[in-house]
């Protein structure tokens, strides 16, 4: 046998329920909050990200699946939505057919990381992004569009964390703050910290090294050292916040680990699914569309990982598996032709049917019925042929009927309307 690739998975029948569950509840959130779908390549340039994700973050430095192709060029399998989103944007031109860019894609992201539960190296992101909205009130709807998500998929336990990293015009001013008070500690931080002193002081927050987190600590807030118009822009976030009565709590060491951030940034973190915690995370990125060569135009969004929020749903919740409505058994051969009519009628007419395929005994058939959980047994032995009619037998309390032939599909929808397969998204009873 040739195993999977480490750090990729398998998403089986009995786990794609809750997976078609979160992508039905997003799909349906996301369309509520005026967001239209839009999906663009796995593949893409390589520069892409080394200029939109950062030359000085871990998935640019360590992670990308980067190659050069047939051709000679240099391409990757996309680590993240967001330059790829913003490409599209430029490319297309898309603020001259949307009045307000507001769109979210669904898709694998990759990135070459240490598996462990809730980390995978081929993930999925459902990421939400708007584009040139500079109000503070964008902020508040993206932040409680990531909170009605994780409520409408029954998440409990989840906290949001938001905080602001400012503007390249105060920003400066805090990365210099922030090495002037490491001082002499710096040189008692790890390898990666003391390059991050020099490339982007604000990625020493991201460190996860335990002997670094007492000085990572004591230094000093993004909050503190923000802009006049950046503060007021973080207030007024945070008073919409308070308008829709989302709580959320300040968390300083929360800078993201992507170089684009600009102002707002904010995480849903759950309490339930191990150590990657993380359900999504996002922010305002108010310079990239033009340093990836486009007009000038604020955006901001987020991603959320579909694995862990698949880990964080309640134990019931999934889409109601496309369970069988009705199971016809056939007794003898011309019966079976018969029975073979039948089920495609079913299935034309939009009721789930199933048969076996193999000629076996009624015992053996009636055994596959009983565990696909079909409600509805139709049995067609040569009598019935001959009497133009199929023995309808419910599962549920053992009656039998014979019901013409030219009755049944009636029949059968009127039963089959009231089974518990009818399919749905919901709670599993
Ligand atoms: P991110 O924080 O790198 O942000 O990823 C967002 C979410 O993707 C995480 O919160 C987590 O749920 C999930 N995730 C990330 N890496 C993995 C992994 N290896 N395995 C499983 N899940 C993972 C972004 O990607 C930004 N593009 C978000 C954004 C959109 N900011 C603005 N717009």
């Amino acid at each position: 046998m040739i195993p999977s690739v480490r750090g990729t998975r398998d998403i089986l029948p009995g786990e794609i329920e809750r997976w078609q569950f979160v992508e039905d509840v997003s799909r349906e959130v996301f369309e509520l909050y005026g967001y239209a779908e839009l999906r663009t390549p796995i593949i893409e340039r390589e520069e892409l990200f080394a200029k939109g994700t950062g030359e000085t973050t871990d998935i640019v430095q360590k992670e990308m699946y980067a190659f050069t192709d047939k051709g000679g060029e240099r391409v990757t399998l996309r680590p993240e939505a967001t330059p790829s989103i913003v490409r599209a944007f430029v490319e297309h031109s898309l603020e001259q057919s949307m009045p307000v860019p507001k769109v979210y894609l669904i898709g694998p992201m990759f990135r070459y990381e240490r598996p462990q539960k809730g980390r995978y190296r081929q993930f999925h992101q459902l990421d939400v992004e708007v584009f040139g909205v500079a109000d503070p009130s964008i902020d508040g709807e993206i932040i409680d569009l990531a909170w009605t998500l994780v409520t409408r998929l029954g998440i409990e336990n989840a906290e949001i964390v938001i905080n602001s990293v400012g503007c390249p015009a105060c920003r400066p001013r805090f990365s210099e703050a922030l090495v002037e008070a490491l001082g002499d500690d710096l040189s008692k931080l790890c390898g990666d910290c003391q390059r991050r002193a020099a490339t982007n002081p604000l990625r020493i927050f991201d460190c996860k090294v335990p002997a670094d987190q007492p000085i990572i600590d004591r230094l000093p807030h993004t909050v503190d050292f923000l802009c006049e118009a950046c503060r007021a822009h973080f207030d007024a976030v945070q008073r919409y916040l308070a308008l829709y009565g989302i709580p959320s709590r300040l968390s300083h060491r929360l800078v993201r680990g992507l170089d684009y951030y600009t102002r707002t940034t904010f995480e849903v973190l759950a309490s339930n699914v191990g150590a990657q915690n993380a359900l999504l995370g996002g922010g305002r990125y108010d310079g990239l569309v033009k340093e990836l060569g486009g007009p000038d135009r604020v955006g901001i969004g987020f991603a959320a990982g579909l694995e862990r929020l698949v880990l964080a749903l309640p134990p019931a919740a999934g889409r109601v598996a496309g369970l069988s409505q009705a199971f016809v058994a056939a007794i003898g051969d011309r019966p079976r032709d018969a029975a073979f009519e039948l089920v495609r009628e079913f299935r034309l007419a939009g009721i789930r049917a199933d048969i076996d395929y193999e000629g076996r005994s009624l015992r053996a058939q009636m055994k596959r019925a009983d565990r696909l959980a079909a409600p509805l047994v139709l049995i067609i032995g040569d009598d019935e042929l001959g009497r133009g009619q199929v023995k309808v037998k419910d599962m549920r309390t053992g009656d039998q009927t014979d019901v013409a032939r030219s009755e049944v599909l009636a029949f059968v929808r009127a039963r089959a309307t009231d089974t518990a397969g009818a399919g749905g998204v919901g709670l599993r009873p």
